[in-house]
């Protein structure tokens, strides 16, 4: 998956104002009354005080939690790198749709709904090896940490967040050309009538 910055929005509305509360203590007033005013002052004070600390201690634990959990920290990780198991559902669309794919080693990015969890797909037009030309498709979405492999090359489209490149020869379609990525990309079945170009997910 692409990196995801989480932005820490750990906020503490602390309404208990200690000092609020008149102080005596510099008032130079002695009598038994106010000493007395005094020191129940000063105990109600430290309790507000010990009172918001542990509040806003407690607060900060399960906002913390709360983070962990949606960045998938701890013992149970999220992958979005993993590919989406397959459906065998289809999607078909004519070639001559997409320009890009008039020439072989001509290549684009399209995106089916929910298809691919709604990753960018990449189809490509390859030569077959036997004077004729196939299409293929596979996943855009980088296996090292989930960008979208978005940059065409000769024979090796490149995704641009740390470099990796993956092969759209029809030998190797998909494979790591460069790392950092060390899985190839996920392909799919793909066909073509001589009008659509069906891919199978
Ligand atoms: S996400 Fe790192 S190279 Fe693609």
């Amino acid at each position: 998956m692409p990196d995801t910055p989480f932005k820490d929005t750990l906020v503490f509305n602390d309404t208990l104002d200690a000092n609020s509360s008149s102080d005596h203590s510099q008032s130079g007033d002695a009598s038994p009354e106010t000493s007395l005013h005094d020191i129940q002052d000063a105990s109600r004070r430290e309790f507000l005080k010990t009172l918001a600390t542990t509040g806003a201690a407690l607060a900060c634990t399960a906002t913390l939690s709360a983070v962990l959990a949606a960045c998938g920290g701890g013992s149970n990780p999220t992958n979005s790198t993993t590919p989406p198991p397959a459906t065998g559902e289809q999607e078909r669309f004519a070639a001559s749709s997409v320009p890009a794919l008039a020439t072989v080693g001509g290549g684009a990015l399209r995106t089916f709904a929910n298809r691919n969890n709604g990753n960018p797909v990449l189809i490509v037009r390859v030569a077959a090896g036997n004077g004729s030309d196939v299409f293929r498709a596979m996943t855009a979405l980088c296996t090292h940490a989930g960008c979208t492999v978005d940059t065409p090359g000769t024979n090796a489209w490149t995704c641009l967040c740390h470099g990796s490149r993956f092969s759209i020869q029809a030998s190797n379609f998909g494979a790591v050309v460069n790392g950092p990525a060390s899985r190839p990309l996920q392909t799919f079945p793909t066909t073509f009538d001589g009008t659509n170009i069906i891919i199978t997910f």
